[in-house]
């Protein structure tokens, strides 16, 4: 059972405090006084317009290489259901998003799982699988600030992953909701803006940077899959929700969302931080890779620790995280995801030492 006195660093969503609550009601009101009939009516599979163009915009490409939908989960389960068949071969990273990893197991796909670097995913594994002959059809990579793994994919192995998918035809599907959360080091491109052969699929989100319950997110690549993701779409709620995307659209021309990043990633680099400090003091035998941004950090603790059974104990404590072995087919059992997107930098030092608690009292028996 969970108290109020929990600390949850389970959720990957930002805590109410850094969430635009002033600027989401003023878009909100322009959007409904200044377009009452596209923000309350059902609109296309596409999107609301004035949003579409927004990221298209962004992307340097036209509105038809773009689908607005609820949320970017919706946006792969369109692409997904395009373009995956029970036994179709798709390349995941390991760890990966637990949520593609269940969606794509539920449609039946055959996994690869390609073992993640401090750099991003390992691209000579996957080389070697496709020279020894594996045909994906589709590879899912997450290229920064990875879901959990906090990694981010270098400039080179993105110009060879896209490479790759370009020689061995497969989509590579860009996973990418945490981008503008960087609060160190330099931008890299993306993989589609490398991409010269329509290799590529790009998602991304407002989920991390406006606020999860808004549910919006979008797909942009070549405009002849957006189509066909746009007639699934059709298929499947007619439209998504206008009333959500024309605030998104508002807050988004108004210059909020500029603010609001800055807001999310200041609060972010303090708990990140905080975090690592606490960890390094309190928890000297967890290993980690120092997240540039966005929400998450994997810590790999000795081969000896059952992360089941120190979820157990750190639960008893009042801290919350999620194991490993969630994000991977096999593996992590020494593992878990901190998320301190979700929790304000005061509490993260107490978070650290319940946890610290749980880890000594796991030692102890074992002594
Ligand atoms: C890598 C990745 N992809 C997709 C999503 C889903 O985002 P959305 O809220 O836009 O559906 C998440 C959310 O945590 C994520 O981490």
């Amino acid at each position: 059972m969970a108290s109020s006195s929990d600390i949850s660093l389970a959720r990957g969503a930002p805590s109410l405090d850094i969430v635009a609550v002033d600027d989401l009601r003023a878009a909100a009101e322009r959007a409904f006084t200044k377009d009452p009939a596209g923000a309350f009516s059902y609109g296309t599979s596409a999107g609301y317009k004035p949003l579409v163009s927004w990221i298209a915009d962004k992307h340097g490409m036209g509105d038809d290489g773009v689908i607005a939908t609820n949320g970017s989960m919706q946006a792969d389960a369109f692409l997904f259901q395009l373009l995956i068949e029970p036994g179709d071969l798709v390349v995941v990273e390991a760890p990966t998003y637990d949520r593609t990893l269940l969606s794509l197991r539920g449609l039946g796909a055959e996994i690869l799982a390609i073992p993640l670097d401090p750099d991003g995913i390992d691209v000579s594994a996957l080389e070697q699988a496709l020279e020894a002959g594996a045909r994906p059809k589709l590879a899912h990579v997450i290229p920064n600030f990875h879901n959990p793994a906090g990694c981010t994919l270098s400039l080179d192995k993105r110009r060879r992953l896209v490479e790759l998918a370009t020689a061995y035809d497969f989509v590579l599907f860009e996973d990418d909701p945490y981008v503008e959360l960087r609060f160190e080091g330099e931008p890299l491109p993306t993989m589609l803006e490398l991409d010269e052969a329509e290799s590529v699929v790009y998602a991304s989100s407002f989920s991390k940077t406006v606020c999860p319950g808004i549910r919006v997110g979008y797909l942009a690549g070549p405009a002849g899959l957006i189509a066909d993701c746009r007639r699934v779409a059709t298929g499947t709620y007619i439209s998504p929700s206008m009333v959500s995307q024309s605030i998104v659209a508002e807050f988004c021309r108004s210059g909020a969302i500029d603010r609001s990043i800055e807001t999310v990633k200041a609060a972010l680099h303090e708990r990140r931080d905080v975090l690592c400090e606490a960890l390094g003091r309190e928890l000297p035998d967890a290993r980690f890779v120092v997240p540039q941004g966005g929400y998450f950090l994997w810590v790999d603790l000795p081969e000896h620790v059952n992360v089941h059974v120190l979820e157990a104990l750190a639960r008893e404590r009042g801290v919350i995280f999620v194991k490993g072995t969630d994000f991977l087919l096999e593996g992590g059992e020494s593992s878990l995801r901190i998320a301190y997107s979700g929790v304000p930098a005061d509490q993260i030092g107490e978070a650290v030492t319940r946890l610290a608690a749980a880890y000594g009292e796991l030692d102890g028996a074992r002594a």
